[in-house]
């Protein structure tokens, strides 16, 4: 790989992808929304660390697809990533494989979801359709399906209280950020992967309740989870969003409500050669950062 485009490069999940990208010694080049205050963080890799003189930062407006045909001039890798819960995920979807193909962009990978298909979360099946879009223009696209990340719950553990608008005794097979960027990163750098679909859970099934059992243990502190009630979220947390991120959130705590979100670990071990990093690794790794 030469240079690889990195879509929603200055979110976290872009920044993770970015990192590890730049660990194999690829050169990144990174998508930012005009005009955004996150741009700046686009280029700066981990906290603590300077802007990395490996990553170019181009503006790419994913809502209309202004930029989009500079950003891919000359690149060897596209890694796309949609903002969270947008609604216009298959038309972003489209533009960015569209401008990869008429760039003749060699390799293409789509960060999807786990359980893409599951038709209890208009969100997920965003993501189902989103995938289908980019195979239909894409020749050999690779797709991630990642389970939630450890990282969504490292803050609040750390802050001593765990509190999620959904039930406390749902199970869940998070997983390491950082480990499905490693995947991505090797994704962009090994052929041998094209055209696959990856289903990304971590090790071990826990309930929010047990992730802070495991917390109160790892931090030798109590770390409490307790449930917040739908209402609650709604006229708190959840009153800044959009009515229709606002109904996609509702509906996916309905969803983890019922069936938590589990996946296998298999194919996460296998890309990786080791096994998986573990919430406690995660959160021990945070307490001491
Ligand atoms: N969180 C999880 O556990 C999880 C698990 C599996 C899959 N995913 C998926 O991962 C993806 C990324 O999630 P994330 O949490 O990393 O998202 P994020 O932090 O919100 O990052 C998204 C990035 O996209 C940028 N963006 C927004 N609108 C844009 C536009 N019109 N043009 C150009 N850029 C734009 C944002 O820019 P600004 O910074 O300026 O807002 C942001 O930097 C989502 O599709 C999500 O569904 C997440």
């Amino acid at each position: 790989m030469t240079e690889v485009l990195v879509i929603g490069a200055a979110g976290k999940t872009g920044r993770a992808v970015t990192r590890a990208l730049l660990a194999r010694g690829v050169t990144v080049r990174a998508a930012v929304r005009p005009g955004s205050s996150s741009a700046v963080y686009a280029g700066v890799p981990g906290p603590g660390t300077d802007a990395a003189p490996e990553v170019h930062t181009v503006p790419v407006d994913l809502e209309s697809g202004a930029g989009l045909p500079v950003a891919m001039a000359g690149v060897s890798g596209v890694y796309h990533l949609a903002p969270n819960v947008h609604p216009d995920e298959v038309g972003i979807a489209r533009r960015v494989a569209e401008a990869a193909v008429a760039e003749g962009v060699s390799r293409f990978a789509f960060h999807s979801v786990l359980h893409p298909d599951d038709a209890s979360m208009p969100h997920h099946l965003r993501k189902a359709e989103a995938e289908r879009e980019i195979r239909s223009f894409v020749r050999t696209a690779t797709v991630l399906r990642p389970a939630a990340y450890h990282q969504n719950l490292v803050d609040a553990a750390l802050a001593g209280r765990m509190v999620v608008p959904y039930s406390l005794d749902s199970a869940f097979t998070n997983v390491d950020l950082d480990d499905v960027a490693e995947v991505a990163a090797l994704v962009l750098c090994d052929g041998r992967l094209e055209d696959e679909t990856l289903d990304l859970a971590g090790p071990e099934a826990l309930t929010v309740r047990e992730m802070a059992a495991r917390a109160t243990a790892v931090l030798g502190r109590p770390v409490e989870a307790a449930e917040l009630s739908r209402d609650t979220w709604t006229t708190g947390p959840g009153a800044s969003l959009t009515a229709q991120a606002r109904d996609d959130l509702l509906a996916m705590f309905r969803s983890y409500d019922r069936d938590g979100l589990v996946g296998g670990v298999g194919t996460l071990r296998d890309l990786l050669g080791r096994e998986p990093r573990t919430w406690t690794d995660v959160l021990a790794d945070a307490a001491t950062a």
